[in-house]
C-alpha cells in the first residue's frame, strides 16, 4: 500500500531559483534562508520519498488566461522547464509518476472531484523553486513528481474548505494504491503578498503566524478564511495559501512539526516553510 509519510509547506518565490542558479545562495540577502532550508535538505534525504505530490500553482506558463483549469493533475511520464521570460531554469526535467497519477485522478474523480487531466505541460518557478529548495542542485530530481496545478491566478479561485476536501480524497487515492511506496505531498506559495495595485507589498506577519501555527493543530480555522479575507489579510496573492490546505488535507491529525522557517521578505513575500511527519502509520 502507498502511504503518505509527511507533508512540506513552502513559498515559491522565482527570486529563489535565481539565487540558486547564479550561486548567489550565500550572500547576505539569501543565506538565512538558505541556511534554514539545510535541514530541510537533510530531512528529505533520510524520508527518501518514491513520489512527491507537489501542489502548486502555474504562473501563465503552461496555461494562460485563455485555459483556466481549477484543479489539474499531471499525468506525463515528464515534464519539461518552462521558459518564464529569461530561458528556461538549468535544472533537471521533472519526471512524473503516470501510474499513480492515473491511479489518484480515477479515484478522486469517482469520488466526484472533476479534475482536469494534463497528460503535457511545461512547470515554472512554482514547481521548480520548491523542489530547489528541498534537494538543492542534483544531476537529476532524486524522486518522481506529480505535479497538482491549482488556478489562484484568476478568481474565483477553489475555497479554502474545497481544497482541504481535495486533499482527503487524494490521501484516500494514495492509500489505496496497490504498491508499497512512500509518499511526501508538498503545497506550496503563499504567504502573505501581493505584486500589484496600491498594497504592493505588503506583509502581514500576524496572519502568517496564525497559518503556520494553525495549519498542524487546527485546520479547520484556516479552511474557514473566505477569499476576501485572504486579500484583505494576506495580499492579492496570499490566496496561493488555500494550496497548503491540499497537503493538510492529505495528512492525518496526528502528526509532528519537525521544522519551521519564516523569513521576512525575500523578493516581495513573506517566506514560509513547514515540515509536517505524519506518525498515524
Ligand atoms: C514573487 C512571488 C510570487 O509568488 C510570484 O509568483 C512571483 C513573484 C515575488 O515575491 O517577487
Ligand atoms: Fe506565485
Amino acid at each position: 500500500m502507498a502511504n503518505i509519510t509527511a507533508g512540506v509547506a513552502t513559498s515559491h518565490v522565482p527570486l529563489v531559483g535565481v539565487a540558486v542558479d547564479k550561486g548567489m545562495t550565500q550572500e547576505e540577502y539569501f543565506s538565512p534562508l538558505f541556511d534554514g532550508f539545510e535541514k530541510s535538505k537533510q530531512w528529505i534525504a533520510e524520508q527518501d520519498p518514491d513520489v512527491v505530490i507537489l501542489v502548486y500553482n502555474d504562473h501563465a506558463s503552461a496555461f494562460s488566461l485563455e485555459l483556466i483549469p481549477t484543479f489539474a493533475l499531471g499525468c506525463a511520464a515528464k515534464y519539461a522547464i518552462a521558459d518564464e521570460g529569461w530561458g528556461a531554469r538549468p535544472v533537471p526535467e521533472v519526471i512524473g509518476h503516470p501510474q499513480l497519477a492515473w491511479h489518484i485522478a480515477q479515484s478522486v474523480i469517482l469520488d466526484e472531484f472533476d479534475l482536469t487531466i494534463v497528460n503535457k505541460m511545461e512547470v515554472d518557478h512554482g514547481l521548480t523553486v520548491p523542489l530547489s529548495l528541498m534537494f538543492g542542485q542534483p544531476d537529476a530530481w532524486p524522486c518522481p513528481v506529480i505535479p497538482l496545478a491549482v488556478n489562484v491566478i484568476q478568481f474565483p479561485p477553489p475555497t479554502g474548505n474545497r481544497c482541504f476536501q481535495l486533499g482527503r480524497a487524494i490521501r484516500k487515492a494514495v492509500q489505496s494504491f496497490p504498491e508499497d511506496l512512500k509518499v511526501v505531498v508538498f503545497g506550496t506559495g503563499g504567504m502573505s503578498h501581493q505584486l500589484q495595485g496600491p498594497r504592493n507589498g505588503i506583509i502581514n506577519q500576524a496572519f502568517d503566524k496564525f497559518y503556520l501555527d494553525n495549519i498542524g493543530p487546527n485546520p479547520d480555522s484556516l479552511i474557514a478564511i473566505d477569499h476576501e479575507r485572504y486579500l484583505r489579510e494576506a495580499g492579492s496573492e496570499g490566496i496561493e495559501l488555500v494550496m497548503w490546505l491540499i497537503m493538510r488535507g492529505a495528512l492525518s491529525d496526528d502528526l509532528e512539526e519537525v521544522h519551521r522557517l519564516y523569513h521576512v521578505p525575500v523578493s516581495n513575500t513573506a517566506f514560509g516553510h513547514l515540515i509536517l511527519e505524519d506518525k498515524s502509520d
